[in-house]
Order: structure tokens, then C-alpha cells, then sequence
């Protein structure tokens, strides 16, 4: 097997060479924070929360989707990366509306999340408000695009995991927004089977189950771990 050895954090450590650096240090116990990042689908790199610096390189790297390398030396806490990671939250806190306090993913947020792990208790950007639209239209789940960060995790599950491919992104820049069977609404996409995958990949609470209560919530973000697991990216790669 592949071995390479590389320090993340002053540790050493020794992952498989087709490893990224995100997964050798949560492998060994470090923590980077992640976004758009879903185990057992394929690799996005958009967020860019997991920036971390790697000597001999002069850009940030994402360490989700940068493989190990021998010899690597990778920091993944300091000054420059929380600067950074915290400017990116909280612009997305500014970019949609994220009223945490009427949010149906209110505690199950990975935003929200992400917020507390920084002590983020204010945003310094204007609030955007963006004024999107909210589809009810399918009988059991709803999409608000207010709170979408464009995570494209919704994406990829329906597609690789699910196989229905009826998640896609349209637009570009500010405009950019998930859409469902090529800009149907979502009670119409015959492509979708249903199944609420989606619902539980989601990091926010951009995709809900219509009406559903916090136990409910709990539930679905249980599920998340077993998407992670069904289907690894190795394998679904081999
Ligand atoms: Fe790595 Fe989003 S988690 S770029």
C-alpha cells in the first residue's frame, strides 16, 4: 500500500497516499472545518472553509480536495485561516437570510454550527436580504433558496448516491440557485423518487420536510451518517 508520511499540526502522521489531507487529520483526530464537504460522494472544494496553508506552496489550499503528499508540513489553525474561515461564514450569513431563531434547522444547522465554533456573534458585512423564492410544491419537502449556500451537497447525493439526478444547478454568480428537474417546480419533477436524501445532506435549512418537527429534524441529520457511509467515494469510484 501507498504510505505517505506528513506532519499536520506539528503531528506526524501516515496516511494512504490516495488520501486528501482532510481526511489523514480527521483520521487522526484534527479537526477542519468543512461546509460543502459530504463523505461518500464526490469531492466539491467550493466553500473553501477548509483552507489550510502547506509549506512550499504560497496559495491557501482546500483540504478536502488536496491529496497527501510525502513530506507534506500542514497547519490548519492559524491567525491567516481563522481570519478567513470566519470572514467566508459570515458573508454567508450576509449573502441569505439565516434567522436562525425561525429556521426549521434551528440546533441542526451546520451554519450554525460553524457560527458557534467561531464565536461569531455579529457580521461586520450589509446584510443582503435576498428576497428568493420558496417551493412548497412537492407534497412532503420544501426548498427555501434564501438559506441555500449553494453546498451543491443536495446535488450529489440525489445524483450518486440516490441515482435520480433530479437536483441541478442553474444560473451563474448571484443568481446561481439549486433547481429540480430542469427548473421545474419540485412537486412536478417526475425524476424525484421521494426519498429525502436531499432533506438529510442538506447544511442548513435550505431543504426541509414540510411540517416537520424538531424530533423529525434529529432524525434527518441521523441519516446523514448513514448516506456517508453507503456508498464511500472509493468505492463509488471503483
Ligand atoms: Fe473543503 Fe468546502 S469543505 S472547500
Amino acid at each position: 500500500m501507498d504510505v505517505k508520511t506528513l506532519k499536520i499540526d506539528d503531528q506526524l502522521i501516515s496516511a494512504r497516499g490516495d488520501e486528501t489531507i482532510l481526511e489523514a487529520a480527521t483520521a487522526s483526530g484534527i479537526h477542519i472545518p468543512t461546509l460543502c464537504n459530504l463523505q461518500g460522494v464526490s469531492l466539491w472544494g467550493a466553500c473553501r472553509l477548509c483552507l489550510v496553508e502547506v509549506s512550499g506552496s504560497s496559495k491557501l489550499l482546500a483540504a478536502c480536495v488536496t491529496p497527501v503528499a510525502e513530506g507534506m508540513i500542514v497547519q490548519t489553525q492559524t491567525k491567516r485561516l481563522k481570519h478567513y474561515r470566519r470572514m467566508i461564514v459570515e458573508l454567508l450569513f450576509a449573502e441569505g437570510n439565516h434567522i436562525c431563531s425561525v429556521c426549521v434547522s434551528n440546533h441542526h444547522c451546520e451554519l450554525q454550527d460553524l457560527a458557534i465554533e467561531m464565536g461569531i456573534d455579529h457580521v461586520r458585512f450589509t446584510y443582503q436580504f435576498p428576497d428568493r423564492s420558496v417551493d412548497i410544491s412537492h407534497p412532503q419537502f420544501g426548498v427555501d433558496h434564501n438559506r441555500c449556500v449553494l453546498c451543491t451537497r443536495c446535488i450529489r447525493v440525489c445524483d450518486e448516491i440516490e441515482g435520480a439526478h433530479t437536483w441541478d444547478m442553474a444560473g451563474r454568480g448571484r443568481k446561481s440557485r439549486v433547481i429540480t428537474d430542469l427548473n421545474q417546480p419540485w412537486g412536478e419533477a417526475e425524476s424525484c423518487t421521494a426519498c429525502g436524501k436531499c432533506v438529510n445532506a442538506c447544511p442548513t435549512g435550505a431543504i426541509f420536510r414540510r411540517g416537520s418537527t424538531v424530533a423529525e429534524m434529529e432524525h434527518d441529520r441521523s441519516q446523514l451518517e448513514f448516506i456517508s457511509t453507503a456508498r464511500t467515494r472509493r468505492e463509488w469510484v471503483q
